[in-house]
């Protein structure tokens, strides 16, 4: 089982690899798009984290739940946005900067609000 969670953790990480990635490569780009690459790293991210959260009570294991659901806001916003968005030949620049700011903010919860490895 510890396999798998570790497998899904390293998708979850990927899909988040690659909506960031997406996003940031087109900083200097003058016709910002929600590509169909963050559009998916933004989906693979929400089913690996709800999977993750399976596997962990599967196995006994607990999850903060205050802190999975500001997650899982967040990153419902985001994939509503990149659903909503990814057929545009280009969106504004000020919904680039939300989606990045969403994501930045995403992966601050994960990181700051109770680490899954104790605090430093
Ligand atoms: C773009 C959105 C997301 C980002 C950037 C993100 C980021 C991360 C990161 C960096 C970790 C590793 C650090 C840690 O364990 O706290 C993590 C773990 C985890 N995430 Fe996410 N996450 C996102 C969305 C979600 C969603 C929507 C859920 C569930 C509904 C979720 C559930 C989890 C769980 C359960 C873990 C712990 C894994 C473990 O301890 O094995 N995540 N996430």
């Amino acid at each position: 089982m510890e396999i798998v969670r570790l497998g899904l953790l390293l998708l979850h990480l990927l899909g988040f690899s690659v909506l960031l990635g997406g996003l940031i490569s087109q900083a200097r780009q003058q016709n910002k798009q929600v590509t169909g690459l963050v559009r998916g790293g933004a989906g693979l991210a929400v089913v690996t984290g709800l999977a993750l959260v399976g596997v962990i009570e599967a196995n006994g294991g607990a999850v903060d739940t205050a802190k999975i659901g500001v997650k899982l806001g967040i990153s419902v916003v985001i994939l509503a946005l990149a659903v909503r968005t990814s057929r545009r030949d280009k969106i504004s620049t000020g919904l680039w900067i939300i989606l990045l700011a969403l994501s930045i903010g995403d992966v601050s919860v994960a990181l700051f609000w109770s680490p899954a490895h104790g605090s430093y």
